[in-house]
């Protein structure tokens, strides 16, 4: 099939490269010159495991190319995706500006029946608006359809969650445009669930407000886990054994953080507002997010006393492992904490410090070029991102290149016994201190 993303933004070049790498031929536009400049020469702005060969390939095979013409795009796909940034807005809710001026440019051009599908994530009744939009702009009696078609793609796999998906949501209100969307999934071979419009814009901010719920009940569980003396791993494991409950998504930790839980919470919460049935539950998942880091910071000055000119460790920058991206990074708010209170930050991850390095708070902090070097000299070692290679440090180096032995684990990723046996004060998330051995 002919296909068209408008948006080459993380959702727009993915979906558009899995697209082409089934066997559609995908037209992909951006407003960006440079970055269609960048991606016509074989370059990804982006980091994510598998995207550039996929990208490569297919443009290669001509099944995927690149443009910043709106007329070319509307031309070339029978279906044409939105996937234009969503950003949120200073009270939570989401601005629409880029959905509405994309709406305007299709209306625009089309000339024959399209269907048009909200890919990005936006708030229930958003297909409403872009149906009335098009309809204002276009030709009087041309046909088009409007469709809602969430995406539930993870960073660092977004490729593999887009290639095999749990489910694919069709929300459309005619057979025609639900047809063709049918067939645009076919060769992904996954359940698909046909709703209407509004129902899957729903979904979308409901599964992500599900999850990050789920997160913020295992992190207040390990605060009641450490006033307790239980080990929330355990409670997690045990809980999560039930089929009805399931293990996902219940790592207690420093809190949810990245480009879509805390920007699709706070929109869930006002458009529940708007709505007139505010959500406050999502209101506490918010404020249990707040107060782990909170907490976590609070251990840490608790343990050294004092925290000005203490030469801190810090392992892992990312918003989470496998990924460059630093947007609403824990791991940077807490550095951010940590320097406010005079301490000295030398920080390592192995894949986010170009992107870090961008940011304020860079010139206040130093950066290592390994887990190691980073520990060099340092009062304590700080763990913000569970990077599978950090689980791999030789413990008997670590001490041997630390000043003093204390781990603050702020992912659970270090085996407490080890640490111990090692010489280490280690303290996790939700299950308590464990004091050196040796
Ligand atoms: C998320 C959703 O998973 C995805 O379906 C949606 O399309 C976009 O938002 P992503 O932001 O890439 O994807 O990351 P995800 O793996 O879901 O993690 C989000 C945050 O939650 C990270 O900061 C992670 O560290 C944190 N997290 C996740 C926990 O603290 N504990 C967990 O058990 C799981």
């Amino acid at each position: 099939m002919k296909l068209t993303i408008i948006g080459s933004g993380y959702v727009g070049l993915t979906t558009g490269a899995c697209f082409a790498e089934v066997g559609h031929h995908v037209c992909c536009v951006d407003n960006d010159p440079r970055k269609v400049e960048t991606l016509l020469a074989g370059q990804i702005p982006i980091y994510e495991p598998g995207l550039e060969a996929l990208v490569k390939k297919n443009v290669a095979a001509r099944r995927l190319r690149f443009t910043t013409s709106t007329e070319e795009g509307v031309d070339h796909g029978e279906v044409i995706f939105i996937a234009v940034p969503t950003p949120p807005q200073p009270d939570g809710s989401v601005d629409l500006t880029y959905m509405e001026k994309v709406a305007r440019e299709i209306a625009q051009y089309l000339d024959s029946y399209r269907v048009v599908v909200d890919k990005s994530t936006v708030p229930v009744k958003t297909g409403e608006r872009v149906g009335q939009t098009i309809r204002r702009y276009a030709r009087p009696g041309v046909e088009f359809d409007v469709v809602s078609n969430p995406e539930f793609l993870r960073e660092g796999s977004a490729v593999a969650d887009l290639m095999k998906p749990d489910r694919i949501v069709i929300g459309g209100n005619t057979d025609r445009a639900i047809a063709l969307m049918q067939k645009v999934y076919e060769p992904f071979a996954a359940p698909v669930l046909v709703t209407d419009i509004n129902s899957a814009e729903l979904i979308k901010h409901a599964a992500n407000s599900f999850l990050a719920l789920k997160i913020s009940y295992a992190n207040a569980l390990s605060e009641i886990c450490e006033a307790s003396g239980a080990d929330v791993l355990k409670v997690a494991e045990g809980i999560g054994a039930d089929k009805r409950i399931g293990r996902d998504f219940l790592n207690a930790g420093l809190g949810y953080g990245g480009s879509c839980f805390p920007k699709d919470i706070a929109a869930f919460i006002a458009i529940a507002e708007q709505l007139g049935t505010p959500f406050t539950l999502l209101k506490e998942v918010q404020r249990i997010n707040q107060r782990q880091l909170d907490r976590f910071v609070d251990a840490i000055r608790e343990a050294l006393w004092v925290l000005k000119d203490k030469k801190l460790a810090v392992w892992g920058l990312a918003f989470k492992p496998n990924t460059d991206d630093v947007r609403s990074s824990v791991a940077i708010a807490l550095v951010q904490k940590l320097v406010a209170e005079g301490a000295e930050v030398v920080a390592y991850d192995p894949k986010a410090m170009d992107k870090a390095r961008e940011l304020p708070v860079a010139g206040k902090i130093k950066f290592a070029g390994s887990p190691l070097e980073a520990a060099a000299g340092a009062e304590a070692l700080i763990i913000a991102t569970e990077w599978p290679e950090f689980a791999s440090v030789d413990l008997s180096d670590l001490r041997a290149t630390m000043l003093a032995p204390m781990i603050f684990d702020g992912r659970n990723l270090i085996d407490p016994v080890a640490a111990a046996d090692f010489g280490f004060q280690y303290r996790g998330i939700g299950r308590g201190v464990v004091e050196a051995r040796a």
